[in-house]
């Protein structure tokens, strides 16, 4: 079965992975990408994304999101995703063009216009998808779900309490967690199961082709700024997202509600995890099987392979 995607990505080396993997998955559609302010800011994420999607031929429209958080001042990643967002790969002129129009108004059309289709994947902060959740009172209950990648059970990686996603924006994590549709949450107790080591590097890379050399010159850079700043080998945080869409059966989840610290000064962006509950909509990811998260991604590259040279 095809899962049909709204992408809301802060383009960013990871979130250019899980583009990658969804423009490369027989069983993923992209109905429209939101590129929205995060890892960089809103100018650069939009350009990143444009570029990435014109250079694997992404048909699907491409829109401007939020340039800043509903409530908090603005954090970005310069030092670990570059100057512009995305350092490592250079671009030529492009043809893809942003689209008109506004974000969420798609947002709500396509998911009212398609009950129970779609899926919306949130890889940056969630600024956009709370903004279109506070417009449209129906929109939770039209979505199939949601899946994001933001959170921790414990560490965070920008603050010792706060993962940047969601640090980037509490509030509007907040209202997501709240919202009552089905949510899939990727934090760093799984996304750090999925270390981008030489050897994995190695295997990429042999595939080859176009996608490959985007990928390739990007983890040029990242794989030096996480050495630098994390002291170790870059997580492919964003792309489980996709990987969950394509093979749910790759992750392991517990169910309970999850509530975010918007007061606390110490713990500013926490994600804090209730007890277990069978009744919550929030499933958060505990484990991924990472050789099949690899042999997904590898696949995935194949086919852009195939497809875009
Ligand atoms: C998240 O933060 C961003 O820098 C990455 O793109 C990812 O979405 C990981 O904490
Ligand atoms: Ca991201």
């Amino acid at each position: 079965m095809t899962e049909r995607i709204i992408m809301d990505v802060d383009t960013g080396h990871d979130d250019a992975v899980a583009i990658d993997m969804a423009a490369g998955s027989a069983a993923i559609k992209i109905e429209g990408i939101i590129a929205t302010a995060g890892n960089t800011s809103l100018d650069n994420a939009l350009a990143n994304t444009l570029n990435l999607a014109d250079a694997l031929h992404i048909d699907a429209p491409v829109f401007a999101g939020s340039s800043g958080p509903l409530l908090r001042k603005q954090v970005t990643a310069g030092r670990i995703h570059g100057e512009n967002g995305f350092s490592g790969p250079v671009f030529g002129k492009r043809n893809k063009q942003v689209q008109n129009g506004n974000f969420v108004e798609f947002i709500i059309d396509t998911v009212l216009s398609n009950p129970g289709e779609i899926s919306f994947v949130a890889v940056g902060p969630c600024t956009d998808l709370a903004i279109a959740l506070k417009a449209e009172p129906l929109l939770a209950s039209k979505l199939k779900r949601i899946v994001m990648m933001g959170g921790s059970s414990g560490m965070g990686n920008v603050t010792q309490s706060a993962e940047f996603n969601i640090y980037a924006d509490p509030e509007a994590a907040q209202i997501v967690l709240h919202c009552g549709a089905p949510i899939y949450m990727m934090g760093l107790d799984c996304t750090l199961q999925t270390i981008l080591d030489p050897s994995i590097q190695q295997r990429m890379y042999a595939i080859g082709g176009k996608a490959i050399d985007i990928f390739r010159s990007s983890m040029d850079f990242y794989i030096r700024s996480c050495l630098e700043y994390i002291h170790d080998y870059p997580a492919m945080h964003d792309p489980c997202t996709i990987a969950y869409l394509i093979d749910p059966s790759l992750f392991e989840f517990t169910t309970q509600a999850i509530e975010v610290e918007t007061r606390g000064e110490l713990c500013y962006g926490r994600t804090c995890l209730m007890w277990p509950d069978p009744d919550s909509n929030v499933h958060f990811a505990r484990k991924v099987n990472a050789e099949g998260f690899w042999n997904t991604m590898a696949q995935c590259f194949q086919n852009l392979k195939k497809e875009i040279g």
